[in-house]
């Protein structure tokens, strides 16, 4: 059965363009983000890693990992990433697994057949400090993937963890939150005094992170 939200993340020793990854001891007590790229030396690709690298500064502010993964092994990998600094203007500051047996694409279900029994899709996995899987996306060969959502969903994650709040539709850093179902008014009041009941069901509060 594929990975599902809340399944903890296989754990797996990898090579990568950083040296030696032990995947759980990679995460450690911080945040990841796993995801996979259909080949080295290919368009889409070559921009959404310089794109990752370019945002490295915010994936750190939120104390996420990010790290790579593609079927082709490590000399293919080294080469590919000088192409990527180059075209992208960057220079590419976490590791790309190179998965040249599968083992990563196989634990974590990035092949599908159907598109391709060889490369795999566009997956992404946020994971928490838990181990646990938090997000999961999939994406087509031919759309690359907006990194900015990624970044927002994590805002979301992050702050959602910890808190008996949810994010509504499109919602960003700083807009009003959603004080979930569970909650009863007479805790809202305490949780979130001065919240807006626009229905009994749809309480606002504001951002607490704000
Ligand atoms: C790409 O990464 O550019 C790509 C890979 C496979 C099919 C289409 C695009």
């Amino acid at each position: 059965m594929p990975l599902q939200l809340g399944d903890t993340v296989p754990d797996f020793t990898a090579e990568t363009t950083e040296g030696t990854v032990r995947f759980h001891e990679f995460i450690g007590d911080g945040w990841c983000i796993l995801f996979s790229h259909p080949a080295d030396y290919t368009p889409v690709c070559t921009t959404e890693l310089g794109t990752v690298a370019k945002l490295k500064d915010e994936f750190d502010k939120r104390g996420v990992k990010p790290i790579g993964v593609s079927v082709d092994p490590l000399d293919s990998h080294k080469g590919w990433v000088n192409d990527i600094n180059e075209t992208q203007n960057t220079t590419v500051n976490y590791p790309i697994i190179a998965d040249s047996d599968r083992t990563v694409a196989e634990a974590f279900d990035m092949i599908h057949p159907n598109i391709d029994d060889k490369a795999t899709v566009r997956s992404v996995f946020v994971i928490g400090p838990d181990k646990a899987i938090k997000l999961t996306l999939t994406y087509p060969a031919s759309t690359g993937r907006n990194f900015d959502e990624i970044l927002r969903v994590i805002d979301s994650l992050q702050l959602t963890a910890t808190r008996k709040l949810a994010t509504p539709a499109n919602w960003k850093p700083g807009d009003d939150c959603i004080i979930v179902p569970g909650v009863t008014n007479e805790e809202a009041y305490e949780m979130f005094p001065g919240y807006n009941a626009v229905k009994p069901y749809l309480r606002y509060t504001p951002d607490p992170t704000k």
